[in-house]
């Protein structure tokens, strides 16, 4: 837990930014596996662990803003808790440790709210993304579960995403822990990754790595020679001399903030003339983009940017022909790059985004893109100091893609067909670091991973 004067601060700026009502904020309860008492590891709402800090299921609060008080709704272990679960700390010893005072039975907090709207209060609360969370929300305020979603708050989530995507010193420095840890896991990748070796063998080992600092994945690691599969979570295939592995693997602080962190490797520890080209460029670009970073600039121009810089290093290749420009907002660089280049990261990976991509991502100056490509762009709006984003441009050669347009003769001044049919047994690259939005610029998180040409064969060949 950080310091009980955190969340103080946090409490009283949400209050701040509400102005009036009730800000009605739930806990997770246990995930079950296969049976209610063999359960996921616990991982509390980030909302709520954002406002309270206390990791424990089965809780719920209220920020109030027109009293300025904050009340938890929860129980306190049962003597069949302490026989199964241990001696645990007492709620009401934890949620003082937070500065909490108010501490209620879970069962009054029903009654507390119909009392609440009685009296004309506005009760917010945050669009869920569980079932039980859904039809808890729906049992306490009387809505149907398909009404929730449409009746959650958009103030609150508007004063919530103000909050939580400025990150405070504490927080950057859970997110450099994080990152410490991504980068022990890639570096055992490093060592691990050659031919004979089987993807989940180093899987394996950089879960070793997480489960030695008990801490636990950010997200599913993608860890595959088929890094053209953007969300390839099979881990069965033999690496081969000449493959090129994608790894994006990072891990969770101990306080619930994300790392998220791709290299990519050649298995014989060497990249072969072809690859070295193609990973020179990205390297380039990933640079450019996080160059071009500052307050007040539009990520989305950050993207077009970074797009620009690798169709006109694509272009020299042979890859497009024609005005860069045009190649870029005809979307027909997408072939080789369909998502984004970055997204918000703190608490979640992708931070907030359990709220709706648009509602973190996009404002009202900003409408997501149509385009094929460009609509997969998670993160448009303005930056301001203090938020942290990854920048993970790839280049991609989807075999389905290539096949499929080249078919439509779809963009077809502007992609040379021939070229990429050249490169359908190449696979995927991607290349990601956080950043952390500064006054003036932006600064790369982390201890300084393995990325250059000549560091990845080093920590490959250590
Ligand atoms: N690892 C998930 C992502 O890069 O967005
Ligand atoms: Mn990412
Ligand atoms: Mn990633």
């Amino acid at each position: 837990m950080f310091a009980d004067s955190v969340y103080i601060g946090r409490r009283h700026a949400l209050r701040e930014k509400l102005g009036s009502g009730l800000a009605l904020i739930m806990g997770s309860v246990d995930a079950p596996i296969n049976f209610a008492h063999n359960v996921h590891p616990f991982r509390q709402d980030s909302t709520f662990s954002y406002f309270f800090g206390l990791n424990r299921p089965g809780l719920a609060a209220f920020i109030d803003a027109d009293r300025g008080e904050d009340v938890m709704f929860g129980d306190e272990s049962g003597l069949d808790d302490e026989i199964w679960l241990g001696n645990l700390a007492t709620l009401a010893d934890q949620c003082a440790a937070v500065a909490v005072s108010v501490v209620k039975p879970y069962a009054a907090l029903q009654e507390v709210i119909a009392e609440a709207v009685r009296r004309g209060r506005d009760v917010h609360f945050l669009p869920p993304y569980r079932a039980e969370t859904t039809l808890e929300l729906s049992r306490l305020l009387g809505y149907r579960p398909n009404e929730i979603g449409i009746r959650a708050s958009a103030d609150l989530v508007r004063a919530v995403v103000s909050l939580r995507e400025i990150k405070s010193e504490v927080e950057i420095a859970e997110i450099e822990s994080a990152l410490s840890i991504a980068d022990e896991m890639h570096r055992t990748a490093m060592r691990l990754t050659k031919a004979g070796v089987v993807e989940r063998e180093v899987v394996a080992g950089m879960r070793q790595v997480l489960g030695r600092n008990g801490m636990l994945e950010a997200y599913q690691p993608v860890f595959t020679k088929r890094g053209e599969i953007l969300h390839n979570f099979n881990y069965n295939l033999r690496l081969e001399h000449g493959d090129l592995v994608v790894n994006d693997s990072g891990a969770t602080s101990t306080m619930g903030y994300a790392s998220d962190v791709t290299r990519t490797l050649p298995v014989s520890g060497r990249f072969s003339p072809r690859q070295r080209d193609l990973y020179e460029l990205l390297l380039r670009v990933q640079a450019a983009g996080i160059d071009a970073i500052r307050p007040g600039v539009p990520f989305v121009d950050i993207h077009r940017f970074a797009v620009l810089r690798m169709v006109e290093g694509m272009a020299e290749m042979g890859f497009f022909r024609g005005d860069p420009l045009e190649v870029v907002s005809s979307g027909a660089y997408a072939i080789c790059f369909p998502h984004g280049l970055g997204h918000q990261l703190g608490l979640d990976v992708h931070d907030m985004e359990s709220f709706g991509e648009d509602r973190v991502g996009y404002d009202n100056q900003f409408q997501r893109s149509q385009l094929f490509g460009m609509c997969s762009l998670r993160m448009a709006k303005c930056l301001n100091a203090g938020m942290v984003l990854t920048v993970e441009p790839g280049i991609y050669f989807i075999p389905t893609l290539i096949r499929r347009w080249s078919v439509e003769r779809r963009h077809e001044q502007f992609i040379v067909y021939e070229r990429f049919k050249n490169y359908l047994d190449f696979g995927g690259m991607r290349i990601e670091d956080e950043v952390l939005v500064t006054t003036n610029g932006a600064r790369i998180m982390g201890p300084g991973t393995p990325k250059t040409i000549a560091e990845v064969e080093s920590a490959m060949t250590s």
